[in-house]
């Protein structure tokens, strides 16, 4: 067969019908008769004829349009025979299409220049079409395979790495319709393919939040990663800590939030109490602690009530037994002890130390120096980094209520709070200082599991990471070639605009500061992936900022709707379908993707797959 009668056969197989109707972007095709099959054979291979969800290439003189079969119905015309002297119907099978793309030099692009006229041919796009149509990628890019077309298995599908790693993706379905194992395939492809550059180690960091220790298992994506298991139930070995810079812990932004500090009277506090810098001369700490304690101790009897100035002293004691070295909490307890045995008061004022008949002091100087001094000297306290800010903050508390700056009632709750919690971030966070956080040899990938730490740390902890890293990233060289991936699965725990377990200040600090990440990280390289089942709960900016969407089963109305009101990217047939995509499946849109696409996503090895399947209970229960 020559070439044109071959083209002439091939056309003749393809073509489908013509345009019957033109309404803005909606297109309306009347099927041939003889194509009313669902499938049509060419050259001895199998093709799938048009139904709802294909692609047709509508042919206007050189121009090729390209759309898709959104709806399919049947017309009837009456027509008079003649022959027969009666009425009859013919049936008509018509298709609605809708444009959105057309071809360019064999290469697809989005849009379209032009309409098509009444009439004009249609056509199934063959085999290389196709392809075309699903090539994401420029031929010289780097890619990575995420699975095939759902309706035409054969077809792969691979996404452009700059395209979809230099965006804010989104993945969302319900409980186990897949979200995790999309989310790890995605990673675990982006790391074999740059397995061999050392530019992608020393040029960029990835970050996973993992609320339920799925992530953790050692050929999870790469095994050389960092894991922090981070417990506040034990008391867990310094390796399994996070290890955060001073100055995050020190912000007062993460310190009131941590601290839930109420914005009138106690976050001000808070924020004298960080920026006194008296403590902060390393080499003098202890010394320093001591001078304030005994300061605070001889203040504490300048006040009118000699009775309450005590108890404020045993108070402060009490307090600072928390933050005294270990073998130092015994001589602290037999201190306080001897206090309240020996420090007394007469009727007029006086003090005295001991049984009323020895010597009478009207100030606590010569009683601090004689009984209480040489034991308070030899005191050692913890000088780690958290330490010192409870000690900034406690000696600052006491400074202020004993001149009367502030009201214990006012504050004292914060600094009860602020031993509870101060308690469980020491469990699972260390802090170092800069040069050893930047330490070169870590790997780019760090999992911060948290499936075992307590649902306030599960809520902070996320939220100071992320918060201290962006901020890293934002005071870093801004042209600087690195790029900072914050990745977290179920994030409707830290990102949901419905909570009544918090504060609205803590709520508001939480949805900012993700909200600055999705608006301005691009600019800063920060880029960031999550993955929820709850899309409803997401603040809605959030949502609608991202990039690229894989969106799995979704059954609840709400979550549908929630996708569909900021997701520009998807048609009504495809938002329809969500509800009966199967495990695995899922819609791809976005700008890494000139079409949205259905894809099944790869299934990855088992020794890969995110710790989460679901039990098989036939087997554990015989
Ligand atoms: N692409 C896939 N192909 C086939 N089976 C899959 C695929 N993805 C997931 N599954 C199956 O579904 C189960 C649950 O998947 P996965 O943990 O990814 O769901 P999920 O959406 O993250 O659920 P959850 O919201 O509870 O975390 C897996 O154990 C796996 O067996
Ligand atoms: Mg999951």
């Amino acid at each position: 067969m020559n070439k044109l009668s071959e083209k002439i056969v091939k056309e003749s197989v393809f073509k489908i019908g013509s345009v019957l109707s033109v309404e803005g972007r909606t297109i309306r095709i009347r099927v041939n008769k003889n194509k009313n099959h669902s499938h049509i054979i060419y050259k001895g291979n199998i093709a799938k004829n048009v139904s709802v969800g294909s692609y047709v290439k509508i042919v206007k003189g050189f121009i090729e349009i390209i759309g898709k079969v959104e709806g399919e119905f049947i017309t009837e015309d009456k027509f008079f025979n003649k022959e027969y002297n009666r009425e009859e119907t013919k049936i008509s099978r018509t298709l609605q299409v809708s444009l959105f793309g057309h071809f360019d030099d064999d290469v697809f692009r989005q849009g379209i220049k032009e309409m098509p006229l009444i009439d004009n041919e249609c056509y199934l796009l063959d085999k290389d079409e196709f392809n075309t149509l699903h090539k994401f990628y420029k031929p010289d890019s780097k890619i990575i395979n995420i699975g095939s077309l759902t309706e035409e298995p054969v077809q792969e599908i691979a996404l452009s790495v700059n395209k979809l790693f230099a965006s804010h993706i989104g993945i969302f379905g319900n409980t186990g319709s897949g979200k995790s194992n999309t989310l790890a395939k995605l990673y675990t492809e982006l790391f074999t393919v740059y397995a061999d550059e050392p530019k992608f180690k020393s040029n960029s960091k990835f970050v996973i939040i993992d609320f339920n220790g799925e992530y953790s298992g050692n050929e999870m994506i790469t095994s050389n990663k960092e894991v922090c298991n981070l417990s506040t139930k034990a008391t867990p070995e310094e390796g399994s800590k996070y290890k955060i810079a001073q100055a995050a812990i020190r912000s007062l932004d993460i310190l009131s939030v941590l601290l839930e500090a109420t914005e009138k009277t106690q976050k001000p506090f808070l924020d004298r109490a960080i920026s006194n810098d008296y403590l902060d001369a390393p080499d003098t700490f202890n010394q320093r602690v001591i001078l304030s304690v005994e300061r605070a101790m001889k203040d504490t009897f300048k006040k009118t009530d000699k009775l309450l100035g005590v108890n404020i002293l045993l108070e402060l004691l009490r307090d600072i037994n928390y933050l005294v070295t270990y073998e130092n909490q015994n001589p602290l307890d037999s201190i306080v002890n001897s206090i309240e045995e020996n420090l007394h008061c007469h009727s007029n004022g006086d003090y005295y130390w001991g049984s009323s008949v020895t010597t009478n002091y009207d100030n606590i100087t010569p009683i601090y120096d004689t009984y209480l001094k040489a034991n308070i000297d030899t005191l050692v306290f913890k000088d780690d980094e958290l330490s010192k800010i409870k000690l900034k903050i406690l000696l600052n508390y006491y400074h202020e209520i004993i001149k009367g700056y502030s009201n214990s009632e006012h504050i004292r709750p914060l600094i009860g709070r602020m031993f509870k919690k101060f308690r469980m971030l020491e469990k699972v966070i260390s802090v170092v200082d800069e040069s050893e956080e930047n330490n070169g040899n870590r790997s780019n990938l760090t999992v911060v599991s948290l499936r075992d730490a307590n649902i306030e740390m599960k809520k902070v902890l996320p939220l100071i990471i992320c918060k201290h890293l962006y901020d890293k990233k934002k005071s870093e060289d801004e042209n600087s070639k690195t790029s900072l991936h914050i990745i977290i699965d179920e994030a409707h725990n830290i990102l949901s605009t419905e909570s009544q377990r918090e504060s609205e200040t803590w709520k508001d600090y939480r949805l900012e500061t993700f909200e600055e990440i999705i608006k301005e990280g691009r600019k800063f390289g920060t880029f960031l992936t999550i993955a929820s089942q709850r899309p409803f709960d997401i603040s809605s900016t959030i949502i609608s900022q991202l990039h690229n969407y894989f969106i799995h089963r979704l059954i609840n109305n709400n979550d549908i709707n929630a996708i569909e009101k900021t997701v520009a990217y998807l048609d009504k047939l495809s938002f329809q379908s969500i509800p009966i995509l199967s495990v695995g499946s899922c819609f791809v849109a976005g700008l890494a993707l000139d079409v949205p696409i259905k894809v099944d996503i790869d299934l990855l090895p088992l020794n890969k797959q995110p710790k989460s399947e679901t039990i098989n209970l036939e087997n554990a229960w015989t």
